[in-house]
């Protein structure tokens, strides 16, 4: 991006920001053609008035009534004009902000793994809101200039040509001087811009880390550099105020250079008889209106700059890719395969594919194009089977289940869910057959209630309940004096762990989907919570094609088939007593964790 430039393009897609706009525009144009029409009405009703009462002519004050008629008309038409338009502003800032809004939830995960949240939030909230200042102040500051200053020059044209001539190209020399000076001015906003989204990263990092940072040295490094963002944001905003004085300055130097030219110019070719005096005064008196032109231009230009900049970062959003609502890469490379019975569980007969619940067939994934976190990997789950997923921290587990969830895209292989290829899901197919409990689940600052039927909207307050029950949830909700009203706070943070868990599980359980994602649910939970969690598990798990990432050896022991990953590869699988015979990996890692002391905790 050319940081200097104010390109056509660059323009034409910032106005694109503004869609169906049209009444903006219009009252945009109309106020300050308003405000001429005003000021002339208001300037002719005392020139009448005036004559009319020293001349006691009735004639006269007749139509200065009638000019006091129309300044009225008028002016309550610019009141009307001025209401239409903050309401059209307010349109379109409500448009622009669930456009960019609804365009960031349609982002693949990539985005947001390589943008921080605060940049989000910066682009959504600041940014937008900033465009509102572009809209109500920024295009009238550009606008009314121009308007003014053209109406201007016309009229000297049509007054005198020879002059009218002279005033434009004193005011092209003025527009080049301003513009030159006024170029710096856009790459300004954009590194503001910059150091107040690094401004806001800091910020968020430090209130999320909150008790990190009040108890660790590291907070010192954290403040550190918001107070050194924060500072060089402050240094770059003044020196683009000291840019925007001095454009002032060399501004109104110049336009009264020109009214100086132009007196003198005017006074001479009076003087010479080769204009009348009046048309020279008339032509000064118009001139102030080219002043305020050539005053304001450099000053407009960088007000246009600045809301161009804003323009650029709301299309960082805006320009990324969004998913498709097809998975249409995913599984295209579909083969027939059939299962082993160990795939399918011990004692079950050879199933195909459209027999499992979960197929996931020579899948290789990276996340950056280079490192393989996936290689060769081949799972099946019968459908209303259990598998776990075991092994080595970075061995490709939660990768397989955010593949499964639709968060990425294949590299090589294909994954069929309930017998048909991921290719033949949409996105909101596709996640309305899974019910995904990851280790830290996320509650929302609502209530328990609302919380648990975010799993499916509309259920009744009975289900909900219901559900809360079979996680053994409902106890400890009750025990709340607001119950199912209780505000659980930002993230859950009122609740513990184990609270916060099963709420997630009766989540789940209202979903009611036929597919259960599990990404050790019970990992970071005391024994007790463990306990009832587990409890919550086992009955939702009743049923449903389950795939459980676990470091529990309770859960795992129960699995229908274990597999075993490190480096990316499945490299055992088989049932608990299976694998405990064979002495791999599987038994070095139960055998480790029962030495540890933590009893069935890989
Ligand atoms: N979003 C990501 N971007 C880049 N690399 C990632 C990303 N998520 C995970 N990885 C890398 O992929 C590898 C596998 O990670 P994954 O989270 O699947 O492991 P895991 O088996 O679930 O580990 P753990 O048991 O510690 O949860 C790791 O090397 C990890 O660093
Ligand atoms: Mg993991």
């Amino acid at each position: 991006m050319n940081q200097e430039k104010i390109t056509a393009a660059g323009l034409k897609k910032y106005l694109s920001l503004f869609e169906k706009s049209g009444v903006y525009w219009l009252c945009l144009l109309m106020l300050p053609g308003t405000d001429v029409f005003v000021s002339m009405v208001k300037a002719l009703f005392y020139q009448n008035t005036i004559n009319a009462l020293m001349a006691s002519d009735s004639e006269l004050f007749l139509r200065s009534l009638w000019m006091a008629g129309v300044f009225l008309g008028a002016s309550m038409s610019r009141c009307l004009i001025t209401y239409i338009y903050m309401y059209q502003i307010r349109r379109i800032m409500q448009r622009l902000r669930l456009r960019v809004m609804t365009h960031l939830h349609r982002l693949p995960m990539p985005y947001f793994e390589g943008h921080h949240t605060a940049d989000s939030i910066q682009k959504l909230c600041f940014n937008v809101e900033n465009i509102k200042n572009s809209l109500a102040n920024g295009h009238q500051r550009i606008i009314s200039p121009l308007l003014m200053g053209g109406a201007a020059v016309t009229i000297i044209l049509w007054l005198d040509l020879r002059i009218g001539l002279m005033v434009i190209v004193l005011s092209v020399v003025s527009v080049r001087v301003g513009l030159v000076l006024s170029r710096p001015l856009r790459g300004m906003a954009v590194r503001i811009q910059e150091l107040l989204a690094v401004c806001t990263e800091n910020l968020t990092d430090i209130l999320a880390g909150l008790d990190i940072v009040k108890m660790f040295p590291g907070a010192r490094v954290m403040m550190g550099k918001y107070s050194k963002t924060n500072a060089d944001a402050a240094a770059c905003t003044m020196k683009r105020i000291r840019r925007m004085s001095d454009i002032h300055a060399v501004e109104w130097v110049s336009g009264f250079l020109c009214n100086v030219v132009i007196l003198v110019i005017g006074v001479f070719m009076s003087h010479m008889g080769l204009v009348d005096f009046g048309t020279v005064v008339a032509i000064l008196s118009l001139q102030d209106m080219v002043s305020f032109f050539l005053g304001n231009i450099g000053s407009a230009w960088g007000t246009l700059a600045d809301a161009l900049v804003l323009g650029d970062r709301i299309f960082q959003v805006l320009d990324q890719p969004v998913c498709s609502e097809h998975l249409s890469t995913h599984g295209t490379q579909w083969q027939q395969i059939s299962y082993t019975a160990g795939d399918m569980g011990a004692g079950e007969r050879l199933a195909s594919e459209e027999e499992c619940g979960i197929a996931i067939k020579n899948v290789s994934f990276s996340y950056d194009g280079l490192d393989k976190v996936l290689d060769g990997v081949n799972i099946a789950v019968g459908r209303g089977k259990t598998a776990a997923l075991v092994g080595e921290s970075g061995g490709g587990k939660s990768t397989v289940v955010k593949l499964l969830l639709g968060f990425y895209e294949l590299d090589s292989g294909s994954i069929r869910l309930l017998g048909k290829p991921l290719a033949g899901y949409t996105l909101e197919e596709l996640r309305s057959n899974i019910a995904y409990v990851p280790q830290d689940a996320y509650l929302f600052s609502i209530s328990i209630k609302e919380n648990i039927r975010y799993g499916r909207l509309g259920a009744s307050d009975e289900e909900v309940f219901r559900a809360a029950r079979r996680a053994y949830a409902h106890d400890f909700i009750m025990e709340f004096p607001n119950g199912y009203d209780t505000l659980v706070g930002e993230r859950g943070e009122s609740l513990s762990g184990g609270q916060r868990q099963r709420i997630a599980l009766a989540r789940a359980f209202i979903k009611d989907a036929p597919i259960l994602l599990l990404d050790e649910a019970t990992s970071a939970l005391d024994l007790e919570s463990e306990q009832l969690v587990q409890k919550g598990i086992e009955a939702l798990m009743g049923g449903r094609t389950t795939l459980i990432v676990a470091h529990r050896l309770s859960t795992i022991e129960k699995a229908d088939t274990i597999y075993v990953m490190a480096g990316g590869r499945v490299c055992e699988k088989g049932r608990h007593t299976e694998l405990m015979e064979q002495k791999g990996m599987y038994r070095r890692l139960v055998d480790l964790s029962n030495g540890k002391g933590k009893k069935g905790n890989f």
